[in-house]
């Protein structure tokens, strides 16, 4: 048991459900730092998972992992029954898994429209591949009016944004593009009532549609996302426990 060990938690039954991802025994190291030692979690089509974890328990280093950013030191990642091996972020996207990172949200030199088509732009067909940045902006701007989210305009770079707009449009992409698994570090840390409550309903939203399973790592905004949350916490860095949420809000 190490100094930053949860309280131990009781096991909650897994939810009805396919199996949207599964890890098995991952562990990873950075050198001599043993960080995750046999980590298994079941994410269910559909679900709301939140992870707990004290500061350096490592939540970001398994997103970073199920997002293709780092590579694990051994164990399974399984998408829908399949054994998959991600060699980078592209590569865990093409997969359908979209991630808002702690610490990399959006790329602050790019304007608002650029950085919700990342990777997803939108091109005129033919030999060269031009951007269709019209289109793009007045599609931002739509779908950011859409989901409330009020930024002075589609070509202000992130940079001048405050940390809650940025926050609010990283995970804003990130529903838009994912299609499988939508992995969230701490989404609510640094922002606003009002940037909060968007990306619960955001998050309620895309649960109500079963169409995608979700990750959020913190066990409150999971709890507040969806009435079957379950939250896997971390013990003496090396397990992850699951509980049934006791919130009812929705
Ligand atoms: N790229 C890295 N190189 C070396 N150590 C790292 C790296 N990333 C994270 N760590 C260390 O791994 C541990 C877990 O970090 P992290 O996954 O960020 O935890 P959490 O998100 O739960 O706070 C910490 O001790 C951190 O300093
Ligand atoms: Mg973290």
């Amino acid at each position: 048991m190490s100094a930053n060990a949860l309280p131990v938690q009781p096991e909650a039954p897994v939810p009805a459900g396919a199996p949207a991802l599964e890890v098995r025994g991952l562990t990873k190291s950075f050198g001599a730092l043993s960080v995750l030692r046999g980590i298994d979690l079941t994410l269910r089509q559909g679900e709301v998972l939140g992870l707990v974890g004290d500061n350096g328990a490592g939540k970001s280093t398994l997103v970073k992992i199920l997002s293709g950013f780092h590579t694990q030191d051994s164990g399974e990642i399984l998408l829908s029954g399949e054994r998959v091996s991600f060699n980078s972020v592209e590569s865990a996207r093409s997969h359908g898994i979209e991630t808002v990172y702690q610490d990399l949200a959006l790329i602050p030199q790019l304007s608002v429209y650029q950085n919700l088509f990342l990777g997803h732009e939108i091109t005129m067909l033919g030999p060269v591949r031009f951007l269709k940045k019209g289109e793009m902006r007045k599609l931002a701007r739509q779908y950011l009016d859409e989901i409330n989210v009020h930024v002075p305009s589609m070509d202000a770079e992130a940079v001048d944004l405050s940390g809650g707009q940025r926050q609010a449009i990283a995970v804003a992409r990130a529903v838009r593009a994912a299609n499988k698994i939508l992995l969230l570090d701490e989404p609510l840390s640094a922002m606003g009532a009002r940037e909060s409550r968007l990306i619960i309903d955001l998050v309620k939203d895309l649960a109500a549609s079963g169409r995608v399973s979700t990750t959020t790592l913190t066990y409150s905004s999971c709890a507040t996302a969806s009435t079957s949350c379950r939250a896997a916490a971390s013990r003496s860095t090396s397990r992850w426990r699951t509980r049934r949420s006791r919130s009812s809000r929705s």
